[in-house]
């Protein structure tokens, strides 16, 4: 059986047959400039099918991969569940319910909300290749002051906040705190979209939720806004429609978010990473260097050496975004004597 990436590959790609390509390359190129400068706004950019197939082909697979990734990162850190149901809130054509069926196998009750119907439109027809989202309900609703959320298990909300005006980011994650006892923020690995997960974070901790991923803690990031910004990276293969649409023959892209996954599950049964790999670790000669947010609150550069037997081992293949150390808390200890 595929997995649902392969699978979304393969349904993007039908999207597109017998649309003309450079039909499908001006659909991207105007969408691309309607997002330019045009964000919060107030009515749908995504007006009808045309911008809704350029959206779907063109950033799905990144938004999938980035919220895969995330999900993975917050399903390490609560080994034992397994969400039983699934809400995706300004979720557009689902990119985010098909990652929850990449992160946990199963099916389970999907709700899709957003406010433009030719995107649910459209999620629904693709989703129809994946099996677990064959019961998905696609929902119009608008994300305001009167959002309400049926009560579920997990609420995603990815690539939405910069899209809103400040008081609908915090309604939005407000209602998703009310509803579900996990929820997970995805943003554009930007500054701006750090800030946004950061807003983000500290509503959920107010509201009474710890950070499962990426963070070791769930005291203050010790970023200093304008200088750094916490952001991962995620493959994402490059389609034929990315290729004649961007210039370069890299038969992939990484695409960079930022995240927040944060839960009311009780604390036995959340394991934050003991700290996590916050930038691509660079490998020396003899030595690889990471740099890694730890539980002490703070940032900290590791140099781990051939001495370090396994752990050198480790490191090299540690990649940025994963939980350090893959070994036993006691072992690390030493090397940071
Ligand atoms: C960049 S797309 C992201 C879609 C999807 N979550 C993903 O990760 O690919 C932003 C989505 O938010 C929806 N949206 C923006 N403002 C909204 C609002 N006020 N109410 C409901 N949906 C909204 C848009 O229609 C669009 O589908």
């Amino acid at each position: 059986m595929s997995s649902p990436a392969e699978t979304l590959r393969t349904a993007l790609a039908a999207l597109l047959d017998g649309l003309p390509p450079r039909q499908a390359a001006q659909a991207v190129d105007r969408l691309i400039a309607n997002y330019r400068g045009r964000t919060p706004t107030d009515a749908p950019i995504l007006r009808d099918r045309a911008d809704v197939a350029a959206y779907a082909a063109y950033r799905m697979p990144a938004t999938f991969e980035a919220v895969r990734s995330a999900l993975e990162a917050f399903a390490a850190a609560v080994p034992g569940w397994t969400p039983a149901s699934h809400v995706d809130v300004g979720g557009g054509t689902g990119a985010a319910t098909w990652a929850v069926t990449a992160a946990w196998d199963g099916e389970r009750p999907v709700t899709v909300l957003d406010w433009a119907e030719p995107a649910l439109a459209l999620g629904r027809e693709l989703a129809a290749a994946n099996p677990a989202l064959a019961g998905a309900r696609w929902q119009r609703s608008r994300i305001g002051a009167a959002l309400r959320i049926e009560s579920t298990d997990l609420v995603t909300v990815s690539y939405v906040l910069g899209e809103l005006t400040d008081q609908d980011r915090a309604h939005v994650v407000d209602a998703a705190a009310a509803a579900a006892p996990s929820v997970v923020v995805v943003e554009p690995g930007t500054p701006d979209g750090y800030a946004r997960v950061i807003a983000a974070r500290d509503r959920l901790i107010a509201a009474g939720f710890r950070v499962a991923a990426p963070c070791p803690h769930s005291a203050a990031c010790p970023i200093v806004p304008g200088e750094d910004w916490c952001h991962f990276s995620a493959r994402v293969s490059r389609s034929s429609l990315h290729r004649q649409v961007k210039a370069g023959s890299l038969p992939y892209e990484d695409e960079k978010f930022s995240y927040v996954a944060a839960t009311r599950l009780p604390a036995d049964e959340v394991s934050p990473a003991a700290s996590r790999v916050v930038r691509r670790p660079q490998i020396r000669k003899g030595q690889v260097l990471l740099d890694l947010c730890e539980a002490e609150e703070q940032l900290r550069r590791h140099t781990v050496t051939k001495r370090h037997g396994d752990l050198y081992k480790a490191a090299r293949d540690a990649d940025w975004g994963d939980s350090w150390p893959p070994v036993e808390p006691g072992n690390y200890h030493e090397i940071r004597q």
